[in-house]
């Protein structure tokens, strides 16, 4: 590593990739992303690679299975170009969420996804996984990279008395980051959750919520049930008002329609992890293109990722 970064991007979201290009004052290489007729996925890199250190850009974006076989189809494609040393940015990682084996008989999908690039990649950067133990599925070095400082910089100056929430226990670590940066109380919702498009809100647990401007913050969202639950508890408990932050915009099944119909939640920020989807003023972008652009400029330069944890 060393050498100029030679970035490259998927189809899944190619505006962010031209943007990290941007950012870091150079240009995409050429590739053809394609479809043959009978349905097949088609790659052609037009670019000389030889010998060089290449960040290929691909969130695992709906349809997610197509977009991680485009990515894996690429990474082969490098390797025999000769590549010396290829990172896998990883902005969404689709399938985290399954992480684990809740139930009998059902797959570790997030692993197997990892180990479809496992041996092929020389290391992997992602965002806000789901559980932060995914690092240890490969034996890959992988950046984990945080969104919080960027959602951070963006509301802070604007947000008086705010307490930071988790619609459920799993975001807890998340949270309480946060309200430590920012000096703030802390709230969990114990949510149980009923079924994939149901959730239902128990207890909160932590500071009380009465007359603060809550924000609810999480890794995805995703049907948006989590989050307009959530909101519902925060409203009866009196928070004075209601926004949330959430990194990744999947934002399906009529999410973005339901919260433009809340009444409660206010306003719903996201990242540009996903490419954006929806019509909604109520939903606004916070990007992370100069953290993942700084993540690749310091690999590629050999230095410590650190500062972008501070
Ligand atoms: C769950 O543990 C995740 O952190 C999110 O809270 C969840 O995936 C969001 O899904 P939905 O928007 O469908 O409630």
């Amino acid at each position: 590593m060393g050498k100029s970064p030679v970035l490259l991007s998927g189809s899944a979201h190619p505006e962010f990739a031209q943007q990290i290009a941007e950012h870091l004052d150079t240009n995409l290489i050429n590739a053809t992303t394609g479809t043959f007729p009978d349905g097949e996925t088609q790659i052609e890199i037009h670019d000389n690679v030889r010998k060089k250190d290449v960040f290929l850009i691909q969130p695992f974006a709906k349809p997610q299975d197509h977009h991680i076989m485009e990515a894996a189809f690429m990474v082969d494609a490098l390797r025999r170009a000769s590549a010396a040393d290829i990172t896998m940015v990883i902005p969404y990682f689709g399938y985290s969420r399954q992480d684990r084996k809740e139930r009998p008989r059902v797959p570790i999908s997030a692993k197997v996804v990892t180990d479809i690039f496992a041996d092929k990649v020389d290391r992997i950067v992602s965002v806000d996984l789901h559980s932060h133990q995914q690092q240890g599925f490969s034996n890959l070095p992988h950046d984990h990279l945080y969104a919080a400082n960027s959602i951070y910089k963006y509301l802070s100056g604007s947000i008086e008395d705010p307490v930071i929430v988790a619609p459920d226990t799993g975001a807890a670590k998340r949270v309480k980051g946060l309200a430590k940066k920012w000096d703030a109380p802390w709230a969990i919702i114990d949510k149980d959750r009923l079924g994939a498009k149901k959730t239902e809100v128990a207890t909160i647990v932590g500071e009380s919520v009465k007359n603060r401007n809550a924000i609810l913050l999480d890794d995805i969202a995703s049907t948006g049930g989590s989050l307009l639950e959530a909101a519902k508890a925060l409203h009866q408990k009196g928070a004075k008002s209601i926004i949330a932050a959430t990194v990744h915009p999947v934002l399906c099944s009529g999410a973005p329609k339901r919260i433009n119909k809340s009444n409660i939640l206010d306003m719903l920020f996201v990242t540009d992890t996903l490419p954006k989807h929806w019509k909604s003023d109520k939903i606004e972008t916070i990007t992370i293109v100069p953290l993942v652009a700084e993540a690749i400029h310091r690999i590629n330069r050999g230095k410590s990722l650190g500062p972008l944890f501070k």
